[in-house]
């Protein structure tokens, strides 16, 4: 027999063994015409759901009614409105989805009312960040929800985390060759693609537009470049990865500019991420032990994988949430979320219209928190460039307010703190007036106690929440 027939039949089988058997099964997912079908496996789709996590056994909600947590304990700062049986619920149920191994003593001393170890310290932001994931970002999560089971797992340190690389001080290939910008390291979640190795720090820390379709003829309009457009290919594959969908089920592929529903929860889902990473998990920073920490010095922080993990609802749409009122509401919030009405927050975020048009241009709450150092009320460093992204909210939807909140800690003298608080919005206030902003478009709130939890130094405490909607 031929040789190289034999070779070529090989070569063949060989690279078929790469494909998917049939039949496959496709939804149309537009209206007819438009060409957009999702294709999916239905034994991958069978797979997949098989091996969804099961979910840890916990009782049932119980009743609010009684002493109050705040009232009995001598520690509690965000959970203090559920009752005590409530509350020993929800400790249990943090034990059970983030420390099952450890147990109590993962964030506990004997003390309970301790903060002590950093691991309590983190929690406590944790709880304060999931209830905003399910009151602030409802536009994304809807009625699924999101508990630290979501993200944890039964895992201290969350699956899938992410760290800003080292870039390599000689990263050129041959003489000549340039940045690779990481390309073909392995980022499980870019699927070994030959693309940047690091589309989170751009997108998903720094808010850089994740736009490089052009709507006008060369040279004109929008100029990106290829190094963008890799990019925001990389990020693209992380979506798909992470969701376990192909890029169809966001986009049609006859014109990656327009607009379908799942993109814009997609879009939703980018400003979330920024918001978990810049706003929750970045301020942390200072709390967490260095062997915690990644090469750059940067905390572990979250992307699309950290809750999807493989499916495009995490834990298939296992609705848990519900069953948790410490992480639903903003209600018995610290006075950080408080300040934000709870019904109007997710309504302020305007969904995209599901057409053509760039959701830039619709109208988006923006939340900026700047911090400030000790003792102080000075701008510093890139807090400054945070007033700069609030004048362009406010300049680009001319009939939006802004809400200025102090916080300052609850260690020290209370009116010494206040007024420290009243000072640094008042410094906010004045570099958006300064600019051209009305007065009248800004609210003030009174100064509000944050806990002070990092022995006595506590970063998250000294900030102004600027709310721009
Ligand atoms: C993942 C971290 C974590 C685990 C595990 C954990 N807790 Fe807590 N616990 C906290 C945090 C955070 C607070 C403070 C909550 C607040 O400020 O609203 C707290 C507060 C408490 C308090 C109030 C103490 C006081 O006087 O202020 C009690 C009681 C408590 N936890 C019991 C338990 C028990 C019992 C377990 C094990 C079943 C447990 N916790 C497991 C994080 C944790
Ligand atoms: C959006 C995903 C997400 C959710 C939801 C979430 N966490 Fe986390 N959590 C993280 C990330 C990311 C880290 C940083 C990982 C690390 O510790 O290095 C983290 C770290 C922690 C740590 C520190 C662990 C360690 O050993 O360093 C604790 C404790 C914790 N979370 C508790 C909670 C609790 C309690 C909840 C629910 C109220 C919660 N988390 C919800 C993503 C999440
Ligand atoms: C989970 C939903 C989702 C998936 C899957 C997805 N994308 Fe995207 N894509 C988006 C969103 C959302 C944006 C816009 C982001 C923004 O504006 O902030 C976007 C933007 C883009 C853009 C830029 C479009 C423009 O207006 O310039 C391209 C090109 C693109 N995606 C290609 C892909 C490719 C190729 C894949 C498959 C590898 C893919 N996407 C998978 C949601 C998705
Ligand atoms: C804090 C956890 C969390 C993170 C982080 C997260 N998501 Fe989601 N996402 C959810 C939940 C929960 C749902 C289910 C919403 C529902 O039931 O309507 C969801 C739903 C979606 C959907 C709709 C799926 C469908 O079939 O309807 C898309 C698309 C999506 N997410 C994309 C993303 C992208 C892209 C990212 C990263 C930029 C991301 N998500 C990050 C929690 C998260």
């Amino acid at each position: 027999m031929n040789l190289k027939l034999v070779f070529a039949s090989l070569l063949g089988l060989v690279l078929l063994s790469a494909c998917e058997r049939p039949p496959m099964q496709s939804t149309q997912r537009e209206p007819r015409g438009a060409g957009l079908q999702q294709v999916d496996n239905p034994r991958l789709l069978a797979a997949n759901k098989a091996a969804l996590p099961a979910v840890p056994d916990l009782p049932p909600p119980g009743s609010n009614d009684g002493p109050k947590a705040k009232d009995i304990y001598q520690n509690v700062k965000v959970l203090g409105d559920l009752s005590v049986g409530e509350f020993t619920r929800h400790m249990l149920a943090i034990t059970a989805w983030v420390s099952p191994e450890q147990g109590c003593t993962y964030c506990h001393v004997a003390n309970l009312a301790d903060d002590s170890l950093y691991t309590k310290v983190v929690a406590r932001r944790m709880i304060e960040m999931n209830r905003s994931l399910n009151v602030d970002w409802s536009k994304h999560v809807g009625a699924t929800g999101v508990t630290c089971y979501t993200c944890h797992r039964g895992n201290p340190v969350p699956a899938n985390i992410w760290f800003a690389p080292v870039t390599p001080k000689n990263n050129y290939a041959r003489p000549g060759m340039g940045d690779d910008a990481g390309q073909n390291k392995a980022e499980p979640s870019i699927a070994l693609a030959s693309l940047p190795y690091d589309p989170f720090t751009p997108y998903l820390s720094g808010s850089e537009p994740i736009r490089v379709n052009t709507t006008t003829a060369l040279p004109t309009g929008n100029l990106a470049s290829i190094k963008q457009t890799e990019h925001t290919y990389s990020l693209m594959n992380h979506f798909s990865k992470s969701l376990g969908v192909n890029c169809t089920y966001c986009h049609n592929t006859q014109s990656f500019l327009s607009w379908n529903d799942k993109r814009v929860t997609a879009y939703h889902g980018i400003r979330m991420a920024r918001d978990v990473n810049n706003a929750y998990i970045e301020p942390l920073t200072k709390a967490f032990p260095a062997n915690r920490l990644g090469p750059t010095g940067d905390v572990a922080k979250a992307n699309c994988s950290t809750c999807h993990q493989g499916v495009n609802k995490p834990l298939g749409g296992l609705a848990m949430a519900k069953d948790w009122p410490g992480l639903m509401t903003t209600a018995m919030q610290t006075p950080a979320a408080a300040a934000a009405p709870a019904a109007a927050a997710p309504a302020a975020v305007a969904a995209p219209a599901v057409v053509a048009a760039a959701p830039a241009t619709a109208p988006q709450a923006l939340k900026e928190v700047v911090y400030f150092p000790v003792n102080s009320a000075l701008l510093k460093g890139d807090e400054v460039q945070k007033i700069d992204k609030l004048l362009a909210a406010l300049n680009a939807q001319p009939d939006s307010a802004a809400t200025i909140s102090g916080y300052h800690s609850a260690s020290g003298k209370l009116s010494a703190n206040q007024e420290l608080a009243k000072q640094r919005a008042f410094k906010i206030r004045d570099a958006l007036v300064k600019a051209g902003v009305a007065a009248n478009r800004i609210t003030l709130d009174k100064p509000q106690q944050t806990e002070a939890n990092i022995k006595g130094e506590d970063p998250f405490a000294r900030r102004v929440e600027v709310t721009v909607k």
